[in-house]
């Protein structure tokens, strides 16, 4: 049975869409079948971060709601071999709701090793469907006081999920010394065990306009923090890397 992972953060433009692809991107290359599902219901953009933009003709609540079978909804990735999307779609539709959303999180556990969700910022109506029926959960901050704040926040919210971790994105040293802040102290204000840190990369902007896979171009800087959030993800013990 596959694992339903959510990437959340309570925060906007933490980094969610982002780190969603480069972990999916790397678990495919490690020979995982996995299944994105954005949920970022009117601003949906993982497609273009996945270099998938409009492909996708049917969204996940089409397959919530039995309009589309899952298999033929998902849209896979033409270069990345057992990464597919299943994208959001534009409105929240009033009949959709949580139950429904985890019978399609059940029926995609047996297909895909992953289901990796792309949630909403905030804590409205797309997060809650985001997060009803996940396995996982990675809240995604940055060392920013408000960031951290709400991801305190989110973690409250999550209770119901068995393993709640937190990934510390867009890291630079110099002003982390500038702030005398810590990643120790980011993890205890978010009040969550630390899974990965990210830096500051501008290959995440730079393949995100691309439409190409973070780890399209070698593993190094924020490729190579995904890959070990992914290798972590399989169970892996991985150093946490050295940001310079
Ligand atoms: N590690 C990084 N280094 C440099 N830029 C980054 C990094 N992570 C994210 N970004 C940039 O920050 C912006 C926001 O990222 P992203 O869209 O992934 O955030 P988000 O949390 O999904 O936002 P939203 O809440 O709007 O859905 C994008 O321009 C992205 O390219
Ligand atoms: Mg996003």
């Amino acid at each position: 049975m596959g694992t339903v992972v959510t990437i959340t953060s309570g925060k906007g433009g933490t980094g969610k869409t982002s780190i969603t692809g480069g972990i999916a991107a790397s678990l495919a290359l490690m020979g995982r079948r996995v299944l994105c599902i954005d949920m970022d219901i009117g601003l949906r953009n993982l497609d273009i971060s996945l270099g998938l933009s409009d492909r996708a003709l049917m969204d996940f609540s089409d397959v919530a709601l039995g309009r589309c079978p899952l298999a033929r909804a998902a849209v896979d990735h033409p270069d990345l071999k057992g990464l597919s999307l299943l994208t959001a779609p534009m409105s929240l539709p009033a009949n959709l709701t949580p139950d429904k959303v985890r019978a399609l999180l059940n029926t995609a556990r047996t297909m895909y090793d992953y289901v990796l969700i792309d949630s909403p910022a905030g804590l409205g109506a797309g997060f809650r469907l985001a997060i009803c029926g996940a396995d996982r959960a990675l809240v995604i901050a940055t060392n920013d006081t408000s960031s951290l704040r709400d991801a305190q926040r989110t973690v409250e919210e999550l209770e119901h999920i068995r393993q709640v971790h937190l990934v510390m994105n867009r890291i630079q040293v110099k002003l982390l010394r500038r702030l005398r802040a810590t990643i120790d102290d980011a993890m205890n204000t978010a009040g969550l065990p630390l899974l990965g840190v990210v830096p500051e990369d501008p290959q995440v902007i730079l393949c995100a306009n691309l439409g190409q896979p973070l780890t399209s171009r070698g593993k190094r800087g924020a490729a190579q923090a995904c890959w070990n959030i992914a290798l972590r993800l399989e169970g892996n013990r991985v150093p946490i890397m050295r940001i310079r």
